[in-house]
């Protein structure tokens, strides 16, 4: 165990230090520590004191906590008080990609370079707290925070979010894993009521956070605005019984901003820390706000009165310290680092990796960057700005090259042509503001350029705009918004060699799609998001992104929205999960909706061959583990990635299941020719069901089929085994 010195101000000038080696020395320290506190310092560290900070008790020499989002970038300063930007010259940062993005690549050792590189650009900006990463399940392609998320499956998030926590917690800066849990909607958030199975909470939305804790050992997480069963998430029997009993997490759980609600359930049911509130719960500030947080004054109040027992307070304040000493109290913390080019590497390594390729038509893509074509760059998104809007993780970019530019910088012998062809207005938090331009002008403009063109890329798809990907509102319907559909199959009429670059963080309905030659999947990619596509549009680097959630061809064919509004929205007090465990591809599979693209589906430049598919056993028992084995050669004329993944499914069984599960991937380099062995190794216990009848995970025996491919919906081989 690490050695921690911890160097305190006593009393008037007098420094001790304190050393501690062991988690029972920093227990011992805390408890030190505690007995030196008043009841009143105690419950002060319980709330905010300004936005995005809680107090510390300086006569102790216990520092403030200082937060900020999250999860993509650190987010520029925020002021004291208000919502508004401090304005200071110091907060630009490194815009990293989405989170969509980075579950697409698939690729874990890359989430851990995301999550170091953000980690030291949250210490350097003096952050005890980093809020994210956030693994709520895509339930519908209309949830506007998708795209902070990492996609529609509990094992893909899983994995992707250990390596990111590790990341940034190397820094000495707490990740907080949010919004815990079932916040999986922006419409209603505040007060939607979730009702779902049991099974499904344990299957598909709490594994994430799970591996959070128990994996990736998180230092704190944020609890939800939504209620679960007619109690708010922040206050909640899933707060003390499921995350700090049975998977015994020792760190904080921060309140979202504002979703805290009531003094005694917050207290007894498990919020450590009381932010974004504003005084009881109304909406406008007052004088001495923070005193009337809940976890304040009315606090204090309910423990001097004995209506709260101090034990309460007590093991708040030891998780509040715990990981202070972790972070801003530790030894030896790193100084952190600044946006610098190693973190731009980074984020143009992990765009690059999931940006991913749907469609490919008679080679469409790559365009060779050596030619002299003339490319006529059409759609809004190839120069908007996707670092600023979308809610609270938004980013004051150092710089963000956009479509254009990276394509205008790898093109150079290209004659490149340019125009909006729609426009969507400005980005307003909560608001839409329409464009001033003119509709019909735009379009023709772009008819203009594209009859032009040897080659049209239209660079389109969703923004951070109220109703699109934007915290605080839902999207209103599946289609592109701003009359892409239609401006697409005006362009393909002009000209027909034309590709669909869709930035987004969500699936979209696609009219167009048999109409257009090539179609690529990117994301708000952030600062170096036209350079990366720039990679993948030129072949510089071969795509190698997967889909980290299933497109319905419509809305309809999705399984929270096949039930109706009382499954999704809701009717605005409570809502249903009515498709149970059968969000995303288990709904697809298990319905047969074949889906327009399926979880797991990504093309390449090269192509791939699988083979040699092999098992270490046809009978396990329970402790034993799984080892699928299969090549994989690169059979094309250029390096790539392919991702093998395995799913297990149990075809005749005594419970209600999907078809199949992923329970294992790899992602695997090859260069043009080369073949590796790949091995995958499924814990049998991982086949475990939560057994509703014990509350607890059960294993069922009996004949499960093993299924191999690259792809949920491109399965190349299956093996059948039994469990004992
Ligand atoms: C969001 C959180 C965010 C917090 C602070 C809330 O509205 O839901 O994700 O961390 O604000 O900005």
């Amino acid at each position: 165990m690490k050695r921690l010195v911890v160097c305190l101000m006593l009393g008037i000038g007098t420094m001790i230090s304190v050393y501690a080696q062991s988690s029972t020395d920093m227990e011992k320290k805390i408890t030190e520590l505690m007995n030196q506190m008043t009841l009143e310092e105690k419950v002060a560290m319980c709330h905010a004191q300004s936005k995005f900070s809680s107090p510390g008790v300086p006569r102790l020499g216990i520092p403030e906590i200082w937060m900020s989002d999250g999860p993509h970038g650190v987010r520029g300063e925020i002021n004291w008080d208000n919502w508004g930007y401090a304005d200071w010259t110091n907060d630009y940062i490194t815009a990293f990609p989405a989170l969509t993005c980075l579950a697409a690549t698939f690729n874990p050792e890359l989430s851990y370079d995301y999550g170091v590189a953000l980690g030291e650009e949250a210490r350097y900006r003096k952050k005890d707290i980093l809020l994210g990463p956030g693994v709520n399940i895509y339930r519908t392609p209309l949830n506007g925070r998708n795209f902070e998320y990492m996609g529609e499956d509990p094992y893909l998030a899983s994995v992707m979010v250990v390596p990111y926590i590790k990341g940034v917690q190397t820094n000495g800066v707490a990740a907080c894993v949010k919004h815990y849990v079932l916040n999986n909607q922006e419409q209603w958030r505040g007060h939607i009521s979730v009702n779902v199975s049991d099974r499904a909470l344990h299957e598909i939305y709490l594994p994430a956070f799970k591996s959070a804790v128990q994996e990736a050992g998180v230092w704190s997480i944020m609890g939800a605005y939504n209620k679960f069963r007619g109690q708010h998430t922040t206050h909640h029997e899933l707060l003390n019984k499921i995350l700090k009993e049975d998977w015994e997490f020792d760190g904080v759980v921060v309140s979202d901003w504002g979703s805290a609600h009531d003094t005694k359930e917050a207290a007894i049911y498990g919020l450590d820390i009381e932010m974004g509130s504003w005084t009881n719960g109304l909406t406008s500030s007052i004088d001495l706000a923070y005193d009337n947080y809940y976890l304040a004054t009315p606090f204090l109040k309910m423990l001097k009165e004995g209506e709260i027992s101090e034990d309460v307070l007590d093991d708040k304040v030891r998780r509040i310290l715990r990981l202070m000493l972790r972070t801003n109290m530790s030894e030896n913390r790193a100084m952190g680092r600044m946006n610098n080019s190693k973190h731009s590497d980074v984020a143009r390594s992990v765009a690059a990796d999931g940006i991913v390729l749907l469609k490919n038509e008679n080679d469409f893509f790559p365009i060779k960057p050596d030619a002299e074509l003339t490319i006529a760059v059409i759609g809004e998104n190839a120069t908007r700005s996707m670092t600023v809007g979308g809610g609270s993780s938004e980013l004051k970019a150092k710089y963000e090259i956009s479509p254009l530019e990276g394509i205008q910088k790898r093109y150079a012998k290209a004659n490149i042509l340019h125009s909006l062809g729609y426009a969507s207005g400005p980005s307003a938090y909560g608001r839409e503001i329409p464009s001033e331009l003119d509709a019909d002008s735009l379009v023709n403009e772009a008819l203009e350029l594209a009859a032009k063109a040897d080659i049209v890329l239209f660079v389109g798809g969703l923004n951070k705009n109220h109703y699109q990907d934007c915290e605080g509102g839902d999207r209103k319907h599946y289609k592109l918004p701003f009359g892409q559909d239609e401006l697409i199959e005006k362009l393909v009429k002009v000209n027909s060699n034309l590709g669909v670059v869709l930035v987004s963080g969500n699936a979209v309905e696609m009219p167009w799609l048999s109409q257009v030659e090539g179609l690529i999947q990117s994301w708000y990619n952030g600062s170096e998001a036209g350079n990366a596509l720039a990679d993948i549009l030129s072949g510089d680097v071969t795509p190698s992104g997967k889909l980290p959630y299933s497109y319905p061809v419509k809305l309809k064919d999705n399984g929270a929205h096949y039930y109706g509004e009382l499954s999704y929205p809701g009717d605005s007090i409570e809502q249903y999960y009515k498709e149970d465990l059968l969000v995303g591809y288990r709904w697809h599979d298990t319905k047969k909706f074949k889906p327009q693209f399926a979880f797991g589906y990504g093309l390449s430049y090269t192509s791939f061959k699988m083979s040699d598919f092999k098992l270490n056993n046809k009978q396990y028992n329970q402790d034993e583990i799984i080892k699928v084995t299969c090549k994989v050669t690169n059979t094309g004329d250029v390096a790539g990635a392919e991702v093998v993944q395995v799913y297990v499914g149990k075809p005749k069984s005594k419970i209600k299941r999907s078809v199949k599960e992923l329970k294992g991937f790899n992602k695997i380099y090859l260069e043009a020719g080369e073949s590796k062995t790949v091995t995958i190794e499924i814990p049998v216990e991982k086949l475990k069901f939560y057994d509703e009848t014990v509350s607890d995970w059960s294993l069922e025996q009996g004949n499960y089929v093993i299924y191999i491919g690259n792809a949920s919906d491109n399965i190349l081989n299956k093996q059948k085994i039994n469990i004992k």
